[in-house]
């Protein structure tokens, strides 16, 4: 990390209440270039809504969102996403009764039409990198199978590949690794990593306490809407205070 570098993405004084419910409660943070941040909290602390806010899913009651000093507020998904922010969501969604290729290609807009100059040859280099997308994750077999008849991993593995593929310089992942057994994580980690090397920056919600730790940067800690703690995986991890309400052992 360049340091004096302005951050990739700015959050500020985010808030966003469902009723009497506050999700988010003034919530800041940075996401500088190339650090690999994960979100970590007990279920219901406000995370997945945080990431909603960020991506266009759901609109701040107050605050602002800055990608590159500009601000993301009001635009929708898809804008978002086209100025650079993929997002693997925690209940996936993908394109059930679609092909795993097509779920892949649905991430890529294309530049140019078959019929227009450099169309053909565009189209080629999609279909390269969703061969490389597929080889990488592990599904190159899969690539004609519907996404519903695939393994719960598979699953997940494809909806890392449905962000791998967009080819996006920020990754917000929501749980990437739950439910994954140890050599898939592991598998997972690589290409993290890869990315991470390639340049990309992550943010990423995981309960893994292996994965936090082994992976990550940095580690914010969300509690009731309020960020906690901001701070290396060990300093954070080994917080007292914030195991017992992690764990759900808070005072009342
Ligand atoms: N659209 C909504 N309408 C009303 N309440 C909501 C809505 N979305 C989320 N909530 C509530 O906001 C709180 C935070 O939910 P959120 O999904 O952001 O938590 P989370 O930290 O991602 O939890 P988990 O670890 O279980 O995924 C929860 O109490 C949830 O029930
Ligand atoms: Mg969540």
């Amino acid at each position: 990390m360049n340091a004096g570098a302005s951050p990739l993405l700015e959050v500020r004084g985010l808030r966003k209440a469902f009723g009497g419910l506050r999700v988010t409660d003034d919530v800041s943070f940075d996401l500088a270039a190339g650090v690999v941040t994960t979100l970590v909290g007990p279920n219901g602390a406000g995370k997945t809504t945080l990431f909603n806010q960020i991506t266009g899913e759901a609109a701040p009651d107050a605050g602002g969102i800055r990608l590159r000093g500009e601000s993301l507020l009001g635009l929708a998904p898809w804008q978002v996403a086209r100025r650079g922010v993929a997002r693997g969501f925690q209940d996936l969604r993908l394109f059930s009764h679609m092909t795993v290729r097509d779920n892949l290609l649905t991430t890529m807009e294309p530049a140019a039409w078959l019929w227009q100059p450099g169309g053909a040859a565009r189209r080629r280099q999609r279909l390269d990198r969703v061969a490389a997308v597929l080889a990488a994750t592990g599904l190159q077999a899969h690539a004609d199978a519907r996404a519903i008849d695939l393994s719960y991993a598979q699953r997940k593995f494809l909806s890392l590949a449905r962000v791998m593929a967009a080819r996006a310089p920020i990754w917000l992942l929501d749980e990437p690794a739950s439910g994954l057994d140890r050599g898939s994580y592991e598998h997972f980690l690589r290409l993290l990593r890869d990315a991470v090397r390639g340049g990309v920056t992550v943010c990423m919600i995981e309960h893994n306490l292996d994965i936090v730790s082994g992976a990550s940067d940095r580690v914010l800690f969300l509690d009731r809407g309020r960020l906690l703690a901001d701070g290396t995986p060990a300093a954070v991890l080994s917080d007292p205070a914030l195991a017992a309400i992690y764990f759900g052992e808070r005072a009342a």
